[in-house]
């Protein structure tokens, strides 16, 4: 049997619910005491899943506690890791590692210091649609990856989401904070790290109008750019046009595809854990199948809306996965694959299209890491439950 991780959640937020679900799944870890900036919210998340609610700061001196989940949003991410490592607790946050790449380098550092871990998310990479399209990417089956295009683009989450405003603000606002990881963390896992990248950004609109809750009806100012298109350079050669928006109503593009020379490759959502990779090899020829949902972090598991506005009737959500696997590697004395070091070069791929948009000139990515191993099926076993 393994050994079950008591975790302390701070953040009672909308995702928390997710990472509850996540018990049934994965069998070394239990959440067990919950804190939120908001007592309320600690209150309500504490009842709703009886556990305790406590005070961050009793959270933070728990002896029984030895891991910290922090999913409070972007901004408070740094801190709030930080605060978990200088109690001698590891750690384990949503994305981003933090919103900018220097309070990133600082987190690592202090981890590495204090020898405790910490994990990121996103782990949709080690669901079963983007591990089955690593392996046929390292069978060569499409050949060598020359280019490829990604999107993640939508009008923006101040239709269906009652606090909107952080989305679109000066710090940690935009799209390549929000959704980036998820893209940039599937490529590189695809790909291997980022060399450089040159980024272009505009701002849709100058204000945007909330659609639901008390301040339903209410105006405000958008203060980031909200769409960016990136042309990204991969240590490997490969050259991926990356696009990334809130400001576009609908469309119909795959959200990742890979151009290789010996044929094409469509990557599933890297928001998601399931999905089938699709490939050609000859121009008009039908595109080839490989489903995931026989794969165990590919099957359906979600069989109807939950309270979640982004998640889908019928779906593979394993989020949780990227904590269990990194208590696996605590106990094992091992790397874990949502480590650091990934997060931090995820971090300064953001930074450096940032960057490169803000002065109309190319980047080099200055944090590189290893490219993650493959999540066998040995590994995923042991922690399943
Ligand atoms: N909502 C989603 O669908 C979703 C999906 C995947 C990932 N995420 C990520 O999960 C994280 C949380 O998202 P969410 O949608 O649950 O946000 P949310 O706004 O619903 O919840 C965040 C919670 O954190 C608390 N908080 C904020 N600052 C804090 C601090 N300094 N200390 C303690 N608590 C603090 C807030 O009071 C709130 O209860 C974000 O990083 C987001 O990117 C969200």
């Amino acid at each position: 049997m393994a050994k079950v991780f008591n975790v302390g959640l701070i953040g009672c937020g909308h995702i928390a619910e997710t990472y509850f679900r996540a018990h049934k799944y994965f069998n070394n870890f239990k959440i067990t005491k919950c804190a939120d900036i908001n007592q309320n919210a600690a209150n309500k998340c504490a009842k709703i899943n009886k556990i305790k609610a406590v005070t961050i700061k009793e959270l933070l001196s728990d002896t029984g506690i030895k891991i910290i989940l922090n999913l409070t949003i972007p901004a408070a991410h740094y801190e709030v890791a930080k605060q978990a490592l200088l109690n001698g607790k590891h750690v384990y946050s949503e994305k981003p590692l933090a919103i900018n790449f220097q309070d990133g380098k600082k987190l690592i550092k202090l981890a590495k210091k204090k020898k405790l871990y910490v994990g990121n998310a996103p782990d949709t990479f080690l669901g079963g649609g983007s591990q089955k399209s690593r392996d046929l990417l390292d069978k060569k089956v499409i050949g060598k990856v020359i280019f490829g295009n990604a999107i993640f683009a939508y009008p923006g989450i101040q239709s269906y989401h009652p606090n909107p405003e952080s989305w679109f603000a000066k710090k940690g606002g935009g799209p390549v904070v929000d959704m980036g990881p998820y893209y940039l963390t599937a490529l590189v896992n695809l790909l291997g790290p980022a060399k450089e990248v040159l980024s272009q950004s505009e701002k849709g609109k100058e204000t945007r109008v909330i659609g639901i809750g008390p301040k339903k009806g209410k105006k405000f100012k958008v203060m980031c750019p909200t769409t960016y298109f990136s042309t990204i350079k991969f240590l490997n050669g490969t050259v991926i046009r990356l696009t990334l928006s809130f400001d576009v109503i609908s469309h119909l593009r795959n959200h990742i595809e890979l151009y290789g020379d010996k044929g094409s490759m469509i990557v599933p959502d890297p928001n998601m854990f399931g999905g089938s990779v699709l490939i050609s090899k000859k121009l008009g020829s039908t595109w080839k199948n490989f489903k995931t949902n026989k794969m165990t972090l590919g099957k359906i598991n979600i069989k109807s809306q939950s309270s979640r506005a982004n998640e889908s009737p019928t779906n593979a959500n394993y989020r949780g996965v990227g904590l269990s696997e990194m208590i696996k590697a605590i106990q094992t004395k091992k790397i874990h694959k949502c480590n650091g070091d990934l997060s931090l070069h995820v971090l300064s791929i953001i930074d450096s299209i940032h960057k490169s948009a803000r002065k109309r000139k190319k980047q080099k990515i200055s944090y590189l890491c290893k490219r993650p191993t493959i999540f066998t099926k040995q590994e995923i076993k042991s922690i399943i439950r």
